[in-house]
């Protein structure tokens, strides 16, 4: 069967307007569809093959351990999952570790924990303050704290105890705050909701209000962490420290894996409270620990620094020739460009004919999130065919 995409409009759940191509390979920062035609991967499975496609090192650990010891249960000790934690815990301002499948069910756990310390140290707070444009995941309670109105309409009535403040805005999250709030969870810059960059001094703002308050901070690190900004945890990059955090996508660098980590005083959850069938799994937590280990032994996150400077300069060099981009933004390699029109579409189509995978991020807007490892040569590459499809759409 050749026609995958005729099995697709027959067969699954149509949730998503596809891009026309078929992926079948990848290596490093390419791809090639099934046709074998090769692309310049920049969207990067949306932010996760942070060492890029099938590396090596990612694909002889999941085989090792595929062929040692698959599943367990949390009901066991495993020794990847806590070779993990404790990699984790040793290179992070967090404690404790609970290792889960992916960004949304880390984050169920945050709120959980928050919710958790809100009964036994807040007289029973329950309610989560998030921002405006924040994505946090598609559970109901997760869609409930994304502060996208449009997500929340279709699955109405969503769960109680989410409050949506205006982004960026300290004053919202002060005026939201009562004797019900538990905790307030942002993404250090938001990812999916525009690569939106906060002032410089909002983190640490929204960090001393919740230490006046007693109530927690939890930063969703799922599309941040793991050097996507150029240093390793968003955090670091506003000098705060959450009290939870979550990761996810970069993590296992396309071994579907994430993690929950609370400092010591907020991780509040006894026995019974939490668990996940597939939680520690040995095969994810191997991927994990070989990805983690691989970005800290190798100085990863320093290219991502590195690159991402470049990939913005080429980026703001094309802003000064086409004075339809109106924004250029984000850190590392988290980038979005911004223009006047609805055009996105027509760049991303444009590029994939020339060999380049692109996000589009809104109608008029384009994400750049590719593999951290990721050379200047292979951004200039990019920056041509971009070039390209610029002039193309501006004619
Ligand atoms: C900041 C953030 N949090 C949570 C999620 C949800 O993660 P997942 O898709 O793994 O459930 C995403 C996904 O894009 C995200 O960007």
């Amino acid at each position: 069967m050749s026609n995958w995409q005729e099995l697709d409009s027959k067969y699954y759940m149509q949730t998503i307007v596809r891009i026309p191509v078929t992926l079948v390979r990848g290596k490093g920062v390419r791809v090639w569809d099934d046709k074998g035609k090769e692309y310049l991967d920049f969207v990067g499975g949306l932010a996760v093959n942070c060492l890029g496609h099938c590396h090596p090192v990612v694909a002889d650990a999941v085989a090792e351990q595929a062929r040692t010891l698959m599943q367990t249960s949390l009901w066991y000790y495993n020794v990847p999952m806590l070779r993990l934690a404790e990699l984790l815990v040793k290179n992070s301002c967090l404690d404790r570790v609970f290792i889960c499948s992916s960004g949304l069910e880390a984050n169920e756990g945050a709120v959980k924990l928050a919710r958790r310390y809100g009964h036994l140290k807040l007289n029973g707070a329950y309610e989560v303050i998030t921002t405006m444009s924040s994505f946090h995941g598609r559970s109901l309670a997760l869609t409930a704290a994304s502060g996208h109105p449009k997500m929340h309409k279709p699955y109405i009535p969503l769960p109680v105890g989410f409050i949506n403040v205006e982004n960026n805005d300290i004053e919202a999250i002060k005026a939201a705050t009562t004797n019900k709030t538990c905790a307030v969870m942002l993404e250090p810059i938001q990812g999916e909701g525009g690569v939106n960059v906060p002032d410089d001094n909002y983190l640490a703002e929204v960090r001393q209000w919740c230490d006046q308050k007693g109530i927690l901070l939890i930063l969703d690190e799922v599309q941040t962490g793991i050097g996507r900004l150029g240093i390793l945890f968003g955090y670091q990059l506003y000098g705060v420290e959450p009290d939870i955090m979550t990761l996810a996508k970069g993590l296992g660098s396309g071994i579907p894996i994430g993690a929950l980590l609370a400092k010591e005083k907020a991780a509040v959850f006894t026995l019974g409270d939490h668990n996940a069938t597939f939680g520690g799994n040995p095969v994810t937590s191997a991927a994990a620990y070989a990805t983690l280990k691989y970005v800290l032994d190798n100085d990863i996150v320093g290219n991502a620094s590195k690159v991402g400077q470049h990939l913005m300069t080429g980026l703001t060099a094309l802003q000064r020739k086409y004075p339809f981009i109106t924004d250029v933004r984000g850190r590392g390699l988290l980038l979005a460009v911004e223009f006047d029109a609805d055009i996105a579409q027509d760049v991303l189509m444009s590029c994939l004919d020339s060999g380049l995978l692109i996000n589009r991020l809104k109608p008029n807007a384009i994400r750049l999130i590719p593999p951290l490892i990721i050379s200047n040569q292979e951004v200039d590459e990019a920056m041509g065919i971009l070039d390209n499809a610029l002039s193309g759409v501006a004619d």
